[in-house]
């Protein structure tokens, strides 16, 4: 039974993956359905954000499962700096919700997570073996944001392996020292990113991503038409998935032609997080 069904399943995946990266890169790839992990790569190909969420619990097993399983992923120099804060006590939900009020899945959602970046653990393994610690530095800073952002997205991979969705919220960089006093965040701990979790209510749909062509880069840089592809990959996105509204329209005006560059463009010309810096610096990082 099983040797008959694998080979359909095995092309199903195949489809799914060549269907999911044309939507998503406007290229064609030839699947080869005899390739080893083809579900898993169809998941990841298929990847969307989730902000609909069905009134479904998840069970505390199973989110200590995924923890655990997150906190699997690689990390710089076996250093382990991230943390992930279970935020459990509706309180403390309503407190990071009440900064973030534009985005209600983050209330919705039956899991909320904070993935913070913990630079406290290193300089106090050296204190506690009597050793200096000369490393005091932006690098120090960049290894725990980045070992935090790993294990954010492995979650994420974990929790899509089970069926669950994600959203990851960036927002609560927005006023990180609520946040930190909400979660009593200590010294040389920083929120990188909080994700919702919750069974998706709806299938979501894939986001189109710029072409291979100017992201995926063979030995060097060599000055391609970066301006000419970013205007085709706003042409497919238009067709593919339009922009529903325009951002700030009362400074810019109703554009014609609204695209992907259009929309990043006004996005980052309003002045954001620009304390974020001085937040990181009082937590006790040094970012020289
Ligand atoms: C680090 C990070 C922070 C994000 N922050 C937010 C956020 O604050 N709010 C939100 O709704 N989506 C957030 N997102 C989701 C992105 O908007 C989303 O990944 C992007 O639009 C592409 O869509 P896709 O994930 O469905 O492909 C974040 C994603 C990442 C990786």
């Amino acid at each position: 039974m099983i040797s008959e069904v694998a080979p359909v399943m095995k092309k199903d995946a195949a489809a799914s993956i060549e269907q999911a990266l044309f939507e998503r890169f406007g290229e064609r790839f030839a699947i080869d359905p005899e390739l080893q992990g083809l579900d898993e790569l169809a998941k990841i190909a298929g990847h969307r954000s989730h902000r609909r969420f069905a009134p479904r619990a998840i069970a505390p097993d199973l989110l200590r499962l995924l923890c655990a399983c997150a906190l699997s992923a690689p990390s710089k120099s076996d250093l382990q700096q991230c943390d992930i804060v279970v935020v459990s006590d509706p309180a403390k939900r309503k407190a990071i919700v009440a900064t973030i009020p534009d985005m209600p899945w983050i209330e919705d959602a039956p899991v909320f997570l904070v993935f913070a970046a913990n630079g406290a653990r290193l300089p106090m393994l050296c204190r506690m073996r009597d050793k200096p610690f000369p490393n005091d530095h932006l690098d120090q800073f960049f290894n725990t944001a980045v070992d935090a952002a790993i294990v954010l997205a492995t979650f994420m991979g974990a929790a899509s392996a089970v069926g669950l969705g994600c959203c990851p919220i960036s927002a609560i960089r927005d006023h990180p020292r609520v946040v930190s006093d909400v979660l009593r965040l200590p010294n040389r701990v920083v929120p990188v990113a909080g994700l919702c979790v919750g069974w998706p209510a709806q299938p979501g749909e894939i986001t189109p991503r710029l072409s291979l062509d100017t992201t995926l880069i063979e030995d060097c840089y060599d000055g391609h038409d970066v301006g000419g592809e970013i205007d085709a990959y706003d042409r497919r996105r238009a067709g593919l998935r339009p922009y529903r509204r325009q951002r700030h329209v009362d400074r810019w005006g109703e554009a014609k032609s609204y695209g992907w560059s259009e929309d990043k463009a006004r996005q980052y010309a309003e002045p954001t997080r620009g304390d974020f810096g001085d937040f990181v610096r009082a937590k006790g990082f040094c970012l020289d």
